[in-house]
Order: structure tokens, then C-alpha cells, then sequence
């Protein structure tokens, strides 16, 4: 996606070897017409795959996937984020961990939104080391559903997620891969 590149090109600002910033187009403030760009193209990639729901998670997944799920005519799911929370039968739960924050949270869907019979796209923003895709694929999975594939906008494929993602089946389509962000440039894959 042309688009995307140039945005991460020109707003992007590498943080450190292993994290960019991007919050002028998609982490803080976001750019409505990428978004409709890249839901677009993630539509385009599944149109024909019968995808029945979009699912995200808090935050910064939304707006990908609400486009995407525009474009699909189907709902869009994010999973919640929480510390943690009182067991509750009518909810899907599982724990994502996070290297970057070092921290483990849960996620949860209602179960009324997920049911065996949905065949599910899963859309998140950012790919590093694939904790929150699984997590999210664990709950799809949960729910006896399928997961079709995995979208996400920026990929780090320097980090372990899109290897770990592909060797365990998935379909992954990422629209831009960022192969290195060492001497503080952003070298595409
Ligand atoms: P993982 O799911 O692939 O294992 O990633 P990780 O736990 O490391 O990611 C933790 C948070 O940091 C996620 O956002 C993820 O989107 C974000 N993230 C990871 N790498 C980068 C990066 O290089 N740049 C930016 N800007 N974000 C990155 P989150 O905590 O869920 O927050 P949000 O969705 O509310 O924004
Ligand atoms: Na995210
Ligand atoms: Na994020």
C-alpha cells in the first residue's frame, strides 16, 4: 500500500531498534482516509472468503477494523482489555502477555457475538511479537469458530510474530513489513 509506506516514511518516528511511532496517522491521532484505504485493501485480500466478523482489540485495532468491516458489510468485535476480572460465564477469556509492557492481560469477548457457524477476519494494527494475534485467535477458536486469517496494517517482521503465526497455519496479510528499524531508519522488508 503505497499510502501506508509513505505515511510510516515520512510520520513515522523510530523510537529505538524496536519500536516506531506512529501516532499522527494511527495510534493517537488517525488519518480516516488511510483507514478507509486500509480497510479496503484487507476486504479486497478476503472478498470471497465469506468472512461473517471483524475481530479487534482495544484500541488502536478499531478504526483498521471497523473500515474493514465496512467494506465486508459484517460486524466488527473488539476484544476488551482488562486486568483482570471476576469469572463470568458469558464471556470468552484469555491472557495475552506483553514483552513490551511486561505485563499479562486479559481479553474477553461476550460470547453472543462469536458462535461456531462465524468465520472470522482478525485485524490489529501493529505485529511484533504475536501475543495479542493469538490471543485473539484463542478466542475465535474458543467459540468454536474459524479464523479465515489474520490483516494487520504495520508488520515488524524482524520480530518472532509473523514467523510464529505462519508455522502455526494461519494466513497472515500484512500491509507493509518493516525488516529493520536499526540507525534509526525504517528499512522495508
Ligand atoms: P504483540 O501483541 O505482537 O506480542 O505485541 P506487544 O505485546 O509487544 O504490543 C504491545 C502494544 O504495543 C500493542 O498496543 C501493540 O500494538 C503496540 N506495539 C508493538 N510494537 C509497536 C511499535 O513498534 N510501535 C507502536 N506504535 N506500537 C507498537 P496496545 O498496548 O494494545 O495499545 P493500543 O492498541 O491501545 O494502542
Ligand atoms: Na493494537
Ligand atoms: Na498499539
Amino acid at each position: 500500500m503505497k499510502l501506508l509506506r509513505e505515511k510510516v516514511m515520512n510520520e513515522g518516528i523510530v523510537l529505538s531498534n524496536q519500536v516506531l511511532k506512529v501516532d499522527s496517522f494511527l495510534n493517537h491521532q488517525m488519518d480516516p482516509v488511510l483507514m478507509r484505504e486500509v480497510g479496503a485493501e484487507f476486504a479486497r485480500l478476503y472478498q470471497g472468503e465469506k468472512i461473517t466478523k471483524v475481530l479487534t482489540i482495544e484500541s488502536s485495532g478499531i478504526a483498521p477494523a471497523i473500515m474493514t468491516a465496512l467494506e465486508l458489510d459484517v460486524p466488527m468485535i473488539f476484544a476488551r482489555k482488562n486486568k483482570s476480572l471476576t469469572l463470568r460465564d458469558d464471556i470468552l477469556v484469555e491472557k495475552v502477555y506483553s514483552f513490551t509492557k511486561q505485563e499479562t492481560n486479559e481479553i474477553t469477548v461476550s460470547k453472543k457475538f462469536l458462535s461456531n457457524e462465524d468465520r472470522v477476519l482478525i485485524i490489529d494494527d501493529f505485529l511484533a511479537n504475536g501475543e495479542a494475534a493469538f490471543g485473539l485467535a484463542r478466542v475465535v477458536e474458543q467459540a468454536g469458530a474459524s479464523v479465515v486469517g489474520i490483516g494487520i496494517v504495520i508488520e515488524k517482521s524482524f520480530q518472532p510474530g509473523a514467523k510464529l503465526l505462519q508455522e502455526a497455519g494461519y494466513r497472515l496479510d500484512s500491509l507493509v513489513r518493516i525488516a529493520s528499524l536499526e540507525n534509526g531508519t525504517v528499512t522495508f522488508a
